[in-house]
């Protein structure tokens, strides 16, 4: 299998971890391990890298992918970074810097093992589950939920506008609804055509379900919490956001260790990839890399 995901602010991310060839990395995202990669190429037989991932097909493509490089100082894991604490807990060493590369792999947009994260994949099911092991489907929501709470669900976690017309409409033609194509045409239909401009309107729903599905907000509030603790002074954290509610917990998170006087904010100005990067990657577009230094 070929490599799909291009690692996104790859070179600035690298510089912000500065990283300490004895030291312990951990890559919460691992994805098509472009991040994990290089940062393993940089550390010595001392220094120690754990990649994790929630998505076993992540782990699964990168054991294949790198098989002749992976050594006994990466370790790959299958889980949430939101228990990164029990995870490092056979290693008695804190951690010199943490990355988190959030959201979806190019992988799981372009070959999803049938979970419908695109909604260009439109003969796929409404899955949306990174961690198979998960019990709720993003078709499980649009059934369990009531009109009112789907409404609020597209408001809180898609912020999309026709959030309650698209919800009526899913609550009255739900007996019908069981692919990505059935959603996305459904939501052609309700969206008013002055909204559907060169996104896919369909895009800030998908983007809630995908959010709740996996309940990734909370993951990201606890994975980041629990990583800031296990950091060594001087430790960094860096996260990739690609929208405005991962980007806002990023950043009140960063705030709040400066005012309590815990961290150091590294990126006073959001890091954004260059236009060339974006030329040459558009998934880059929406990029933001923020990083915060432990005092
Ligand atoms: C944008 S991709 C990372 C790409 C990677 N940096 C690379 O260069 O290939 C995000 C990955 O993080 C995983 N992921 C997202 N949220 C997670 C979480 N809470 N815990 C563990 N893995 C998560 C996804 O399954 C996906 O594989």
């Amino acid at each position: 299998m070929d490599k799909i995901h291009v690692p996104v602010l790859l070179k600035e991310t690298l510089e912000y971890l500065n990283i300490n060839p004895n030291g312990f990395y951990i890559d919460c995202t691992l994805g098509d391990g472009g991040h994990s990669f290089e940062i393993f190429k940089k550390l010595s037989k001392e220094g120690l890298l754990l990649s994790i991932d929630q998505d076993q097909h992540a782990i699964d493509f990168v054991k294949e992918y790198y098989k002749d490089s992976i050594k006994e100082n990466w370790e790959i894991k299958k889980s949430n970074f939101s228990k990164i604490d029990t995870l490092i807990k056979q290693h008695s060493r804190e951690i010199d810097g943490v990355l988190m590369d959030l959201g979806l792999s190019s992988r799981q947009l372009e070959d999803s093992y049938n979970r419908g994260f695109s909604y260009l994949e439109e003969n796929e099911p409404l899955d949306m589950r990174m961690d198979e092991e998960l019990g709720v489907k993003a078709k499980d929501i649009l059934v369990v939920l009531s009109e009112k709470e789907l409404t609020m669900l597209f408001l809180k976690y898609g912020e999309e506008k026709y959030a309650g017309k698209i919800a009526r409409a899913i609550k009255q033609n739900i007996t019908s609804i069981y692919t990505v194509g059935d959603l996305t045409r459904l939501v052609y239909r309700v969206v008013p055509a002055a909204h559907q401009s060169s996104k896919n309107p369909s895009r800030r729903v998908f983007q809630a379900l995908r959010i709740v599905v996996n309940d990734e907000l909370n993951s990201l509030k606890e994975g980041l919490d629990k990583s800031f603790k296990l950091l060594k002074p001087k430790g960094r954290i860096c996260v990739i956001s690609f929208h405005s509610l991962e980007d806002r917990i990023v950043k009140d998170y960063f705030n709040n260790l400066v005012e309590s006087g815990e961290g150091l904010l590294l990126t006073k100005e959001i890091i954004a990839p260059t236009d060339q990067e974006v030329r040459d990657n558009p998934r880059s577009a929406s990029a933001k890399l923020r990083v915060i230094e432990k005092i």
